[in-house]
C-alpha cells in the first residue's frame, strides 16, 4: 500500500498502522476507557443528513473562512497534537509546511517536538500555540510572553486535561515518554525496523516548548510527571481571566462543552472556544462536540467564534458543523495518520483531499460560499 492508494481517512490510518510500531500507532488511534466517546465523535455526524439545493449556479465556490481574526483558505485547521516527531521524523515541520501550502492554521502543542518559534519564522500561515497551565505563575507569564514575541497568532489554552485520561492501550503497550515498553511493546519496535532507523538517524527527540523552561531532557522529567507535578489542577476561571489579560490578543479555550462554560469564556474576554473532548482521549462517556454544537452556538455564537474538533474525517462532516454555526473545524488523527504514512507529502495529500471534498460538497449542496450553509439544509435522524 502506498500514499497514492490513500483516498480517505481509513486509507491513511491503514498505511500508518503498517508503518508505525504498534505502541505508537495505538497512542494515536486510542482513546480513554472504553473509547465510547471516540466512536461517538464520528458517529454523531452520521445521525445528521444534508438536504441539498439544486440549480443555484455553483461554477465558482469560495471556501475561505475567517476565524479568530485569521483568514483561512479552507475552514479546516490542524489541531495541536503532541510528539509528532515520533510519528514521522519530519514531525511538526511537515504539518506546518503542509498547512502553509493549503493556507490554513496549525497548532503547536506544548508537547511539540519542534520549536514553535522556529516554525513561526519559517511560515507565514496562522499559527496557534497550545498551552497548559502550570503551577508556577511566573512560568506561565514567561511562556506567554515568549510566544507573543515570536509572533504566534492565537493562544489556545487546553482545559479538558486537568488530569490525564485513562488510555488503556498505552498501559498495555507501555507507551510513555521516556519509553517504558512492555516486552510485547519492544517486540513491536523490532518488527518495524524502518521506523527505528529513521528515528535514530534524524535529529534527537526533544520537547523544545518545555525544554527552555523545564528540565525535560535526558529523562529526569517524564511527561506523566510533567502533568502531575508541573501542571495546576486548581486552575480556575480567575486564573484564566488573568492569562487572557496577559495575552491581550486572540485567545481561545480548547475543550469547552457546556453552555455555562461557553458563556463564562465570553465574559472573561476569550475570543473563541473550541468544543472538544480531546478526540475522546479524556472523559469517556462525554458528549460528542457535534451533538453539542447547536446549543453552544445559540448561546454565544454572536459574541465569540465557536469552533469544534473530534471525529472529523470527511468534507461533509465539516459542512455539517459549519451549517450548525461553527466558524472552523479542527482535525487531529486525520492529519496524524497521513503524517505517519508519508510525512509532509502525506499531510499535503490529506489536506488536498479534504479541500476537494469540501468544494465538491459545497457544489452538490448548491452553495457558493460558507455563509450559505445553514440549519435549513440539515435534518437529524
Ligand atoms: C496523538 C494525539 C495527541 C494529541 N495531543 C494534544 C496536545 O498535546 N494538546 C491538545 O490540546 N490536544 C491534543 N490532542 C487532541 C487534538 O488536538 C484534537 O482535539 C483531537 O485529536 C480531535 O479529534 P480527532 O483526532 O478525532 O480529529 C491530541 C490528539 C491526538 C490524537
Amino acid at each position: 500500500m502506498r500514499l497514492q492508494h490513500c483516498h480517505n481517512f481509513h486509507d491513511f490510518r491503514e498505511l500508518a498502522r503498517r508503518r508505525l510500531p504498534n505502541p505508537i500507532f495505538n497512542y494515536i488511534d486510542g482513546a480513554a476507557d472504553d473509547e465510547f466517546t471516540h466512536r461517538q465523535n464520528t458517529a454523531s455526524f452520521e445521525r445528521c443528513d444534508l438536504v441539498p439545493n439544486i440549480l443555484r449556479g455553483v461554477a465558482a465556490v469560495d471556501i475561505s473562512a475567517t476565524v479568530m481574526g485569521q483568514k483561512l483558505a479552507m475552514p479546516v485547521y490542524c489541531s495541536p497534537t503532541a510528539l509528532q516527531r515520533l510519528f514521522h521524523h519530519q514531525g511538526e515541520r511537515a504539518v506546518a509546511a503542509a498547512a502553509a501550502k493549503y493556507g490554513t492554521m496549525f497548532g503547536v502543542s506544548s508537547l511539540g517536538t519542534v520549536s514553535a518559534v522556529e516554525l513561526r519564522k519559517q511560515h507565514k500561515t496562522p499559527q496557534a500555540y497550545q498551552f497548559y497551565f502550570h503551577k508556577d505563575r511566573d512560568l506561565n507569564r514567561v511562556m506567554l510572553e515568549r510566544a507573543k514575541q515570536s509572533g504566534v497568532d492565537v493562544m489556545m489554552l487546553t482545559v479538558d486535561s486537568i488530569t490525564g485520561g485513562n488510555r488503556e492501550r498505552d498501559l498495555r503497550t507501555g507507551f510513555a515518554i521516556p519509553f517504558k515498553l512492555t516486552f510485547a511493546g519492544m517486540l513491536q519496535f523490532a518488527i518495524k525496523p524502518m521506523w527505528s532507523i529513521n528515528y535514530v538517524t534524524h535529529e534527537r527527540f526533544s520537547l523544545p516548548q518545555l525544554d527552555e523552561h523545564i528540565d525535560m531532557g535526558g529523562g529526569p522529567m517524564s511527561i506523566g510527571r510533567y502533568f502531575t507535578e508541573m501542571l495546576d489542577p486548581s486552575m480556575n476561571w480567575d486564573d484564566v481571566a488573568e492569562l487572557v489579560r496577559i495575552w491581550n490578543g486572540q485567545f481561545c479555550l480548547k475543550g469547552v462543552m457546556s453552555v455555562a462554560d461557553a458563556k463564562r469564556a465570553a465574559e472573561i474576554g476569550c475570543t473563541g472556544i473550541i468544543l472538544s473532548n480531546h478526540g475522546g482521549r479524556q472523559l469517556d462517556g462525554s458528549r460528542a462536540p457535534f451533538d453539542q454544537l447547536a446549543e453552544v452556538v445559540d448561546a454565544v455564537g454572536d459574541r465569540i467564534d465557536v469552533m469544534m474538533d473530534g471525529g472529523v474525517q470527511r468534507g461533509t462532516h465539516v459542512l455539517k458543523a459549519l451549517s450548525l454555526g461553527a466558524k472552523a473545524v479542527g482535525v487531529g488523527r486525520y492529519y496524524l495518520f497521513s503524517l505517519a504514512a508519508a510525512g509532509q507529502v502525506g499531510v499535503e495529500r490529506a489536506l488536498d483531499l479534504m479541500r476537494g471534498e469540501i468544494e465538491r460538497g459545497m457544489k452538490l449542496m448548491g452553495c457558493t460560499s460558507l455563509a450559505q450553509l445553514s440549519r435549513k439544509n440539515l435534518r437529524f435522524r
